[in-house]
This record gives C-alpha cells, structure tokens and sequence, in this order.
C-alpha cells in the first residue's frame, strides 16, 4: 500500500483547471453508447471509474476509439443494442446504479454486474426495488448488494418517489423510462445533480421537471450531438479546502462546472467567510462553468443540514476538516447517506481528523466538529476511498506537524494526477 507524507506547507499560489467531471463522463460515456451512429466527447475524465465506464460499454458492443486527452469517439448502439456480458464496475457506483437502468429494459438478453470490495458493500436495493415495480427482473446478492444479476424485460412506467435523494437512482430511473412504455415520474425529496436530464434533454429526450417531479417519456432513439465535458468541482474542492486554510494562498481554478445543484461546498464555505470569487461565468455543454479565486480566509463554524446536504454530498468530508480550523462548532446533520459511499465517511472522516487531534463526534447522521485552531498531524488512512485519501493530503499542508497518508493511491479513482497538481501549486 502506498504511503505518502503531506508537510505542513507555504501557501499554494497559481492556477490550474482541475480534472474533468467524473459524473458528467459517466453520463457522456453510457448516452453515446445508448445513442445512433458516432458521439465524440471532448475533456472525458482519464481515471480509474471512468475508465470502467468505457470498459463496460465496451463489453456490451459499444466501439470506443480515440483517448480521454485527444478526444474520444462512441460509435453508439442504439437504445435497445446492448449486447449480454459480465461486467467489473471496479470502484465505481456511479456506473453500478446508472447502467442497469438501461440495460433492465431490453428483452432477451442477461448481464452480470460486479466489482471490487468497496462495490461489493454498496447497496442496489435502493436501483433494484422501483426497476422492479417497472417490471425489471434482478437478482442481487442477499437482495440488496452486488453482483446484480439482470436479466432485459418489458418495462411499464411508473411514479416513484424516491426516499433518498440519490442523484444515481434518479438517473437509473430516467434511463430505464426511456424503454418503458408510457411516462416515467420520478418525485425528488430533495434536488440532487440534475447532469442527466440535461444531457438527456440534450440528446432529444422528452424529459420534464414539473417542481420536485422529473417526467422522462419513452424515446426511439438519442442523438447525443458532440459532448464537452467541464472540470469537476469535487476534485476542485480539494484545492478550495486547502487555500481557505493554508495563510497566504490564492489559487485560481479554470473552467470549473458550477451547476448550482453541485455548488454546496461553495454556500457553505462562504457563510464560514471564506474568499471564494466566480469569474468569467459562462456554459459549456449545457453547464455552467466559471473561474474560481480563492484566497485564505479566517473561518467560522456553521451548520449544515437539509436541503444543502444533495449539494455537497461529496464534500463533507472537507466541510468536517475546515471546521477543524474555524471558530466554534460545527454540526452536519441529515447526511446518513455518507454511511453508503465508497467508505462509511461518517467513520472514515471521524477517525482520520480524531488521528490528526480535531474535536470531531460521528453521530448517526453526521458530525459534530468543535473547532480547535487546527490540527496537529500524524497518520491517515484512505481505506481505498479516493476522497478520504485526498481529505489526508489538505490535511497534511494546513497542519503544523504533516499527515503521513496511508493508501494514498485510492486518488486514482478520480484525481490521478492529484499530487502532481497539488505540487505545482506549492512551486508557484
Ligand atoms: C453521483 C451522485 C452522488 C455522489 C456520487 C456521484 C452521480 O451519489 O455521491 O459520488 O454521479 O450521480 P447519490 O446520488 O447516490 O447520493
């Protein structure tokens, strides 16, 4: 396992555009396969989930050519040309929840879902139980956790009302709409990232949103149009939660996706009196994106709860260590769902910033962090969750005495050249 150290660091100066939306890659990876004739997508994320994303497409009979770095081109195979296959997610969730909505719906043929150990603990129930209602047939092990066994069926629509806000049993329900036959409603409790049914809408879907309904209609055929994908504002958290708190920083980062239904971070940062500025606002790919400035800033504690939690989901491992810094307590509430991530974050973040000597509480369903002017340092481990490993490093810089990071090359996952990056910001 590797094991990197993080020092206490000087500021991080200079500019860099972070790597590419994981989720949106995912999205622009299973539409072109969906879709008729070739797609090209400009800027795909190159790291290991997305990678499984061109795999499993693959093994379904997609033709994938060119590279993440010059441009790749899916010669789609229609909505219902999915070939049968067994397919390795790898690590990724994203493409265990959002890859059977497609296939659930094409009659005659059957696909194994699998992949590493962290997939082998994510639960599919929540996918499994309204494709049914659908009409979906799917066996899972113990009912809930993969391998997912699907085997295509007739599909009618149905209204769900989700009892979670997942942003992936949403997108698996549009998907599998797409082949059912009549209309598919699907009821958010609260909004989550909505990059599906822009693409969607994009590639010529009849797809809704009614208040908090999204209403997909059976489709024909997709037709992507070229697709652009933006710098993903998970991984440039990172760099924002390090620049807050490492003095003297300022750090520019280009042509990030500010979609306001994955820019939780940002309120929550702000209202803690970070220096965030957005600059040059503009739309990529029916996103929008903008320049952030951040410099570091004096922080206070807050509460996060609610409807901001679907905005940040994958952040409050960050929001729990900036609190370390701020002044006063903070407390995160109504995320449970941190528990189903690619680590238990609500353990893995409690123990990393206890490790590091932070004041932190794991409650059921979130953290009480009382701010104690920083941390002290020592020794963290990733458990093969990508955002944990990352959480070590910005850890290590804003410390006085550095974080050793066990398993340090879970990064990989989303950010490969995380260090690299990280690196050229301490040069500048
Ligand atoms: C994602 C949605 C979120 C997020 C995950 C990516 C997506 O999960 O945590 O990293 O791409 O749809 P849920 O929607 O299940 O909360």
């Amino acid at each position: 396992m590797s094991s990197t150290r993080f020092d206490p660091s000087g500021p991080l100066r200079g500019s860099l555009r972070p790597p590419s939306d994981k989720s949106i890659s995912h999205r622009a990876a299973l539409i072109a396969a969906m879709g008729e004739g070739e797609t090209t997508i400009e800027g795909y994320l190159d790291a290991a989930d997305t990678r499984s994303t061109l795999a499993a497409v693959e093994a379904v009979g997609v033709r994938v050519e060119g590279s993440p770095e010059e441009g790749l081109r899916i010669e789609g195979v229609g909505l219902r040309g999915a070939g049968p296959a067994t397919i390795d997610v790898g690590n990724a969730g994203t493409l265990l929840r959002l890859l059977p909505g497609w296939l659930a719906g094409q009659v005659g043929e059957s696909w194994i879902l699998d992949g590493d150990e962290s997939i082998r603990r994510r639960p599919v129930d929540r996918i499994a139980l309204p494709l049914r209602q659908m009409g979906a047939r799917l066996s899972a092990r113990e009912d809930r956790l993969p391998p997912l066994e699907i085997e295509g069926a007739p599909l009618t629509g149905i209204t769900c009302e989700m009892p979670i806000a997942s942003a992936q049993v949403k997108s698996c329900l549009l998907f599998a709409g797409l082949l059912a036959e009549g209309e598919t409603r699907v009821v958010e409790p609260l909004p989550s990232r909505d990059h599906t049914e822009r693409m969607l809408a994009a590639a010529g879907a009849s797809i809704a949103r009614d208040g908090d309904v999204v209403v997909v209609r059976p489709a024909e055929r997709l037709e992507p149009g070229p697709i652009s994908v933006p710098a993903d504002i998970s991984s440039a958290a990172f760099f924002i939660v390090a620049a807050s708190l490492v003095g003297g920083s300022e750090v520019t980062l280009e042509e990030v996706n500010v979609n306001p239904t994955r820019t939780g971070l940002l309120a929550i940062l702000e209202r803690m009196g970070a220096a965030i500025a957005r600059e040059d606002e503009t739309e990529v790919g029916g996103e929008p994106i903008a320049r952030l400035r951040v410099r570091s800033a004096p922080l206070r504690a807050t509460e996060v709860g609610g409807a901001e939690i679907p905005l940040a989901i994958d952040e409050l491992p960050l929001v729990a260590l900036a609190a370390c810094f701020a002044e006063g307590t903070t407390v995160i509430r109504d995320a449970e769902e941190l528990r189903r991530k690619e680590s238990d974050r609500i353990e893995t973040v409690t123990a990393a910033l206890r490790a590091l000597g932070g004041k932190v509480e794991a409650t059921a369903d979130g953290m009480v962090v009382e701010g104690s002017g920083g941390l002290r340092g020592g020794a963290t481990e990733s458990h093969g969750d990508h955002r944990i490993a990352m959480l070590g490093a910005v850890a290590g810089l804003a410390s006085t005495e550095g974080v050793e990071v066990r398993g340090m090359d879970a990064a990989a996952v989303s950010y490969p050249g995380f260090e690299a990056d990280l690196a050229a910001l301490l040069r500048s």
